[in-house]
């Protein structure tokens, strides 16, 4: 284990398993429609969104966005796009790809976003939910696991850009992200 995580949440093993079964349940729920557009929100979800599309047993499409999301002067937050999908949206099923939701208001942002340029629908996949946090009303279709209110890494989540590539989700040291 990394001698900055205290303690591991998540195995690799356990992650594995449930994206299995969340491309499963996503593959029986689009079965009868358009396949999505699986939409990775940058850079945490590249992990996420690899093991889960592995299970997806339909031809979906894989996307990017990159967003950078401030909470300062607005209270309801605001995104800045850093990169836009390469494709239009319209008439198109999108399934959002992301990390952790925590006060949901990036991903009520992106959300917002995707149906005004006319998507036929747009549902949303987060590996992990901190739902003690949240301060947005979304709905997340397609959750990994309830995540206590802890910071977590690994598994694409990041502190100051390190630990995505760890293969567990852990909780970090207090002591990394006070000193
Ligand atoms: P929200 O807009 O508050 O829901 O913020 C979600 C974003 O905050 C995620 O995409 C992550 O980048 C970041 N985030 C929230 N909690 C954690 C955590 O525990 N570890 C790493 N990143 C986090
Ligand atoms: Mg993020």
């Amino acid at each position: 284990m990394n001698k900055d995580i205290s303690k591991i949440l998540f195995t690799n093993e356990t992650i594995v398993e449930r994206c299995r079964e969340l491309g499963a349940q996503i593959t029986a729920d689009y079965a009868k429609d358009k396949a999505p557009i699986l939409v990775s929100i940058l850079k945490g979800s590249c992990f996420f969104l690899a093991e889960v599309a592995k299970n997806i047993d339909l031809n979906v499409e894989l996307d990017f966005m990159d967003i950078a999301s401030y909470s300062g002067t607005n209270s309801t937050g605001n995104i800045k796009i850093l990169m836009d999908l390469d494709r239009d949206v319209n008439d198109e099923n999108i399934l959002i790809i992301e990390d952790i939701i925590d006060t949901g208001a990036t991903l009520k942002k992106v959300k917002d976003l995707l149906e005004s340029r006319g998507a036929r629908s747009v549902r949303i996949a987060a590996l992990l939910d901190k739902a003690e946090r949240r301060e947005k009303e979304v709905e997340v279709n397609y959750v990994g696991f309830k995540c206590p209110n802890e910071f977590v890494v690994g598994f694409g989540l990041d502190y100051d850009q390190k630990y995505r590539n760890l293969p567990y989700i852990g909780v970090l040291k207090e002591e990394i992200y006070t000193k």
